[in-house]
């Protein structure tokens, strides 16, 4: 099957959160089970030039907001599938990835490029897969498209939702600047008095997906469906939820290459060597057998981190060290800070992203909290269940799909998980997975139910080929 994969983020060539993981990871496994799959993503100034192998395209002409526009397009295979980067400087090129007032206008012009592109490039995919509000504006433009132009009409589109609460929301009155002049289109787009690009690619996107089963439920309903719970409901026939898989030749204690030490399943000791690398480099006292209770995540509301803060003075007196990295609300990253200034014998916090740290607190830590308000899939309590490290996580989204609670009569489960959004449901699970870790063959059971388990992209790719089939149909 031909297949164009869009998105506003592709490990490793940019990478905010999950997406980047996920865009990066898909085409790869789509196109280890035979199928030809192309990524096609923008060229931040944050990409690094080795994965720009060659340029593919430096006369991409466009028209943008009427006058002509020279874009160009980098070729690379640095992710491991065929890939497109699209070169806009004065789209791209930014401090950061997003966060300007004009973000609506940059992928409206990323998805028009990202079109063009295809079309230059070769015969017309069977199946173009747009990923979150970054992308519905190319499902606008195609399915206008497909209606005069004959390249377009076997195509068919796949919309998958990473993140409700993100809809890419603008005026009404800049349709038309974009390219958006049709009374479909405005339909399209038209939520509450304003444009969203949500609401478009949710609208008229041949079919849906989401990134955990649950998620899929819980996006029709006010809670968590950000006021497109009536759309998604409307769409239900066409929407299915796909859990992500986890790319093992990045994340895997086994051959993991950010790590001072290796270990797996059958022997643990290396995970050791890691907890000591991880508290020399918070300068930490080196106790091995104080657990480490760690977090990686953006500083946001859907993280969870309000809990964090109600618990963190009971999370020290259990006795454990706390370990956090991350950036994002300058609130939360203040608390953190002063938590560790407070206690710096026993908290490590890191305000900023870095990747191969990321690696070593999955390595190195016992424990890792992710109590989140909402959480579409999650990746990195799957990583945890993969390095040994034991989530303690709230039952929402994939992570309810993914943790199954530990029962100690029947030796089951694989972390701790509570429902209720409260703080002192969280301590509950960390005081159970306190007293857990002191029982070590309860503990190594714990680890070993949660790394046998095989999250690998392939069964997910797998999900997707069904998914492209039945969009097809
Ligand atoms: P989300 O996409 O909502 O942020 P996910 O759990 O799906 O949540 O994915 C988060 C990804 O981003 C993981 O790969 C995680 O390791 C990474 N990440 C988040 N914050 C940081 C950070 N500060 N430094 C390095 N990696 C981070
Ligand atoms: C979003 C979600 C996260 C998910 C990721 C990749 O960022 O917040 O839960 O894992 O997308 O799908």
């Amino acid at each position: 099957m031909r297949i164009a994969i869009i998105s506003a983020e592709a490990v490793p060539y940019s990478k905010t959160g999950g997406l980047g993981d996920v865009a990066g990871a898909l085409p790869k496994a789509l196109k280890q089970i035979g199928h030809d799959a192309v990524l096609i993503t923008p060229c931040y100034w944050q990409t690094k030039g080795e994965y720009l192998w060659e340029t593919a395209i430096d006369d991409l002409w466009l028209t943008w907001r009427g006058q002509p526009y020279h874009a160009k397009a980098f070729y690379s295979e640095a992710n491991g599938s065929p890939t497109f980067l699209i070169d806009a400087p004065s789209m791209f090129h930014r401090d950061s990835i997003y966060g300007y007032t004009e973000d609506y206008e940059r992928f409206a012009f990323f998805n028009h490029a990202a079109l063009e592109l295809i079309k230059r490039v070769g015969d017309a995919p069977q199946i173009v897969h747009l990923n979150d509000w970054h992308c519905g504006f190319a499902a606008v433009e195609l399915a206008s498209r497909r209606q005069h132009d004959p390249y377009w009409q076997g195509t068919r589109t796949v919309f998958s939702i990473h993140n409700m609460a993100y809809q890419g929301g603008f005026s009404m009155s800049e349709l038309p600047a974009l390219g958006f002049t049709s009374k479909f289109a405005r339909n399209a787009f038209s939520f509450d008095r304003y444009a969203s690009a949500m609401k478009a690619g949710l609208e008229v996107s041949d079919t849906l997906s989401t990134v955990s089963r649950r998620y899929a439920q819980e996006i029709q309903t006010s809670e968590y469906g950000y006021g497109l719970e009536w759309l998604t409901r409307q769409r239900a026939n066409r929407l299915i939820g796909i859990t992500n898989g986890v790319d093992y030749e990045v994340w895997d204690p086994e051959t993991d290459v950010e790590l001072p030490a290796h270990f797996s399943i059958d022997d643990l000791s290396g995970k050791r060597e890691c907890k000591r690398a991880l508290l020399e480099q918070f300068s930490l006292p080196i106790e091995l057998d104080r657990p480490i209770y760690a977090s990686v995540t953006r500083l946001t509301g859907q993280k969870g981190v309000e809990l964090i803060k109600e618990g963190a003075g009971d999370i020290l007196a259990s006795g454990g060290f706390f370990i956090a990295l991350g950036s994002g609300e300058k609130d939360s990253e203040k608390f953190l800070q002063a938590l560790r200034d407070h206690a710096p014998s026993r908290v490590g916090v890191y305000i900023g992203y870095n990747e191969k740290l990321a690696h070593l607190i999955e390595a190195g830590a016992d424990m890792f909290l992710m109590p989140s308000k909402f959480e579409p899939c999650g990746l990195n309590q799957m990583y945890s269940l993969r390095y040994g490290t034991v989530p303690i996580v709230r039952a929402t989204g994939g992570l309810d799909d993914t943790v199954q609670n530990w029962d100690a009569v029947t030796e089951t489960g694989n972390g701790f998980k509570f429902g209720p959004y409260r703080a002192d449901k969280l301590l509950e699970k960390i005081y159970e997975a306190r007293f857990a870790y002191e029982d070590k063959a309860a503990w190594a059971k714990i680890q070993r139910n949660g790394m046998s388990i095989d999250n690998s992209w392939e069964n997910a790719a797998r999900n997707y080929v069904e998914l492209y089939e039945w969009t097809l149909q």
